[in-house]
């Protein structure tokens, strides 16, 4: 009989959409987060930290299937995950669901998920790769002050094209991946339906929320001393430089059948998820 499935990244966008899409179908599992207060009471919670081994055990007890997605914005986040794949091989929990991202690869300052992989590969793991383009939800997790505020969306993607995707639509797809078989060994990239512009994400976003959002299309200097005077930390601009030139130089200008084909249901619009976003 199947054992549970552990979520980690439970509290974030796409672990929020994953969770949804299990509760949906009623899986077995268990929401990990290092502060348990921060999911609804309803939701079978465990405290795990992956700086913490000794919140391993626990975590894993009677699972089989983990999501595993490693924290945003830090580049040493495959050094992060190593004592906990180790768990998972003295477990002999094989079967991983794992979040990178759409041609990360391509950048030669970000090799941490290719890194996270490589090494469950060598341990033998039943590995299926989500290899997401940018998430539609940026908008509000990132920019929603610029938008309500400022009246603009502020990023380093210069004239490129990239297919938004709903984070509910990667959480679909990993649900069905951790619910179902014949997904280890498959990579997914997961894109929305269209392939849009900085530029035509304002107009989108415009349409929405009825008043002009406008994309100034910085350079990278002009980015960079933009977020030093906001305050930010100076890796943020250099790491943040790097992921948006995979749009600026066209690297993730693709739409994929990957929702539909294995979701069953047609991925959904950035105008949908900005609605959904921008009403709340
Ligand atoms: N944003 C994009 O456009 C995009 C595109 C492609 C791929 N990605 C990839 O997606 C991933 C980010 O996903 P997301 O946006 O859903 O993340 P998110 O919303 O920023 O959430 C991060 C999650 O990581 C958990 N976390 C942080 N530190 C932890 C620790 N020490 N131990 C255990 N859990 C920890 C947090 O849980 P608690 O705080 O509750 O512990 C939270 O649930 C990254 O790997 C990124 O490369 C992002």
């Amino acid at each position: 009989m199947e054992k549970k499935i552990l979520v980690t990244g439970a509290t974030g966008t796409i672990g929020k959409a994953l969770i949804k899409a299990l509760t949906e179908q009623k899986a077995n599992f268990v929401a990990a987060t290092r502060d348990v207060n921060k999911l609804p009471q309803k939701v079978n919670a465990i405290a795990f930290d992956f700086e913490d081994a000794s919140s391993f055990a626990k975590a894993t007890a009677d699972v089989d299937r983990v999501f595993l997605l490693a924290p945003p914005l830090n580049t040493k986040a495959d050094d992060l995950l190593i004592p906990f794949i180790e768990h998972l091989e003295q477990e002999k929990i094989k079967r991983v669901v794992y979040v990178s991202a759409l041609e990360i690869d391509a950048l030669p300052s970000m090799p941490f998920h290719a890194n996270t992989i490589k090494l469950m590969q060598s341990k033998g793991f039943e590995l299926t790769v989500l290899q997401p383009s940018f998430f539609a939800q940026n908008f509000k997790n990132y920019e929603f002050e610029n938008i309500t505020k400022h009246n603009i969306i502020y990023a380093v993607a210069g004239e490129g094209k990239v297919g938004f995707v709903d984070a509910e639509d990667i959480g679909r797809v990993a649900a069905t991946a951790l619910t179902t078989h014949g997904h280890s060994g498959k990579f997914y990239e997961i894109t929305g339906p269209e392939l849009l512009s900085y530029f035509d994400a304002a107009n989108v976003i415009s349409e929405v929320i009825g008043k002009t959002i406008v994309y100034p299309n910085p350079t990278a200097e002009q980015f960079t001393q933009t977020l030093a005077q906001a305050g930010a930390p100076a890796f943020i601009a250099d790491y943040m430089i790097d992921v948006y030139s995979l749009i600026a130089n066209n690297r993730v200008n693709k739409v994929t059948s990957v929702v539909e084909n294995v979701t069953g249901r047609k991925p959904t619009s950035l105008k949908e998820v900005i609605k959904r976003d921008f009403s709340k």
